[in-house]
């Protein structure tokens, strides 16, 4: 997939968010998942976004403007991390607030990618965040992340697990990994359709 990239905004209220009614795809996971890393692999651009084993790294919701080759163009929003403990209570409270009032009342959202860390079953949050987005029926697709950190015939295991906890329809679900691209080009499958940019 051919496409150019650049950084367009970080957005810590909804007043800032820009006007342009391109269509927006949200990524959502907990601290460290690799939600800044896959915006990287699929860019092509290890710069682009700021990865960090440090969680906490990205605390706004930043836009990057995405043109694919003969396509239309499209906001991938890196949210902020959950299940950070370190922040403190009236900050995480304001983050919920302004992912909440985001994903709820912003038109041209047309899908959230949530990520869940292969590595380790999918916790209580990830569980409460599946169950929110489901309910408010949002168009998802759950994206198991660093794939290659597990044995190769562990993963598709480990996704089904991810599935069966979170209720959420298998189909709905891509392992992945940011380090190989592995899967890359399925991932970008969904966001172009989800975009309008198939079909
Ligand atoms: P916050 O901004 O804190 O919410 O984190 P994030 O979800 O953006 O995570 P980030 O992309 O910064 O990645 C966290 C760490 O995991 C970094 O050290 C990445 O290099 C590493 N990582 C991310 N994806 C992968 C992957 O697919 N494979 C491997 N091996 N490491 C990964
Ligand atoms: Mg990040």
């Amino acid at each position: 997939m051919r496409v150019t990239a650049e950084f367009v905004k970080s957005v810590a209220k909804m007043d800032q968010l820009p006007r342009e009614r391109l269509p927006e795809i949200a990524l959502v996971g907990r601290s460290n998942v690799g939600k800044s890393s896959l915006i990287n692999t699929l860019t092509g651009n290890s710069r682009l976004a700021h990865t960090s084993n440090k969680p906490g790294r990205t605390q706004t919701l930043n836009y990057y403007l995405i043109k694919p080759e003969g396509g239309r163009p499209f906001y991938l929003v890196d949210m902020p991390g959950y299940g950070y403990a370190a922040i403190n209570k009236v900050v995480r409270g304001e983050w919920e607030e302004l992912i909440g009032r985001y994903a709820t009342s912003r038109e041209q959202l047309c899908g959230i990618i949530q990520l869940i860390d292969l590595r380790h079953p999918p916790q209580p949050l990830d569980h409460d965040v599946s169950q929110w987005l489901q309910a408010h029926d949002q168009n998802v697709l759950v994206v198991g992340t660093k794939a290659d950190k597990i044995a190769k015939t562990k993963v598709p295991e480990a996704m089904l697990q991810v599935a069966e906890k979170l209720n959420i329809d298998s189909r709905d679900t891509l392992a992945f990994s940011a380090q190989t691209g592995f899967n890359k080009d399925k991932v970008w499958g969904w966001i172009l359709e989800a975009t309008g940019n198939r079909g």
